[in-house]
């Protein structure tokens, strides 16, 4: 079967093909908004509507020019959670193609692509992989928008989620993205901390980590971002300048450690067959080394995506929609409850 993707929840425009028969993403694009977002320090809404109807009309010519429709089974969207007009135009999109092309659509949850991202290169390498081996399996997705702790379990033949524990107000690429401006740098500011973190001293300043008890299921990174400004408000210019690299380093290590004890808590109280990571604080390799270690500890693999599948792409969302049988469901909507 062969799946075409179409993304489009937050600021990347992406379209790919996924099939299911030779494991391969025959085609892939990405338009990034990014720089257009990056002067108003996060995303604005209505210019990332107008990117997306451009954007989308550029990708589908060019896809049109280049592979054509001929072969494509179905035709699998992001429907929710996101930017309710971002997702409006991905899934417009889609039924024009279906009134078009008489190709069957199918919405997917935009936080199921993330949580299967881990798998698809093994799908692509290894001809035998295969996710229900897997299972149980722990995921971690981190994103600007989401924190989630979350189980796939495999039954019968199918795929089903359990929530664990999610923020319960900032995500941590949010609270990665707060704190980097309070520091000066741009938006999106993750990257920017894990860059001059690399030369400070996560030691320097103990930030607070919520929830440690074990029976606390939940995240919570707000109050993170309010300790970094109250520390930054007594400092001087001068220290703040000099002493940057170990912020960064004690504030990355702040969110780590949370996201980490989280993990490792589910690891102790139920026995998985795999640990995964996705979404876009995935990129961060401080982040990465400590789950591959808890994982390593528990005995279990890790998976976690290559960075060009940690954001936002529509590989994972024509991956994904090839694994589900669901009949034509188009809901854009903000809510978690379609994950499960
Ligand atoms: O999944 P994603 O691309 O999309 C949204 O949810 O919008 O995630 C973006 C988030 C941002 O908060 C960004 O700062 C964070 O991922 N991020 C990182 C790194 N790269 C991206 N955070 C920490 N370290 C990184 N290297």
């Amino acid at each position: 079967m062969r799946c075409l993707g179409l993304e489009s929840s937050c600021d990347e425009t992406a379209l790919a093909v996924w099939d299911s028969t030779s494991r391969q993403i025959l085609y892939e694009q990405v338009l990034t908004q990014v720089d257009l977002h990056e002067p108003f320090g996060g995303v604005v809404p209505g210019i990332a509507i107008r990117e997306h109807l451009r954007g989308f009309q550029v990708l589908l010519e060019r896809f049109n020019k280049t592979f054509g429709f001929s072969e494509i089974d179905r035709i699998v969207v992001t429907h929710g959670p996101g930017l309710i007009g971002c997702l409006g135009m991905g899934v417009a999109y889609a039924q024009s193609l279906q009134l078009l092309l008489n190709i069957p659509v199918l919405g997917v949850n935009h936080l199921q692509g993330h949580a299967f991202s881990p798998f698809l290169e093994n799908y692509q390498t290894n001809k035998s992989f295969s996710l229900e081996t897997l299972c149980p399996h722990l995921g971690l997705l981190v994103s600007g928008g989401n924190t989630l702790l979350f189980s796939i379990e495999a039954v019968n033949g199918s795929y089903q989620f359990n929530i664990f524990a999610q923020t319960v107000d900032d995500a941590a690429g949010e609270a990665l993205d707060k704190g980097a401006k309070l520091l000066g740098f741009p938006y999106p500011g993750g990257p920017f901390i894990e860059k001059y973190a690399l030369e400070g001293d996560p030691q320097f300043i103990r930030f607070p980590r919520a929830f440690p008890q074990k029976t606390e299921w939940k995240f919570s990174f707000s109050g993170l971002k309010t300790s970094l400004r109250y520390y930054l408000e007594k400092q001087t210019e001068e220290v703040i300048k000099s002493n940057k690299a170990s912020i960064c380093a004690s504030y990355q290590q702040a969110v780590v450690d949370a996201l980490s004890k989280k993990v490792e808590q589910a690891c102790r109280r139920q026995k998985f067959k795999s640990l995964g990571l996705s979404g876009g604080v995935a990129n961060n390799e401080c982040l990465r080394s400590s789950l591959e270690k808890i994982a390593g500890d528990y005995q279990i693999p890790f998976f976690v995506p290559s960075k060009r599948y940690c954001g936002d792409n529509a590989a994972m969302i024509a991956f994904v929609g090839s694994f589900f049988q669901a009949p034509l469901k188009l809901n854009p909507n903000r809510t978690l409850e379609e994950f499960v």
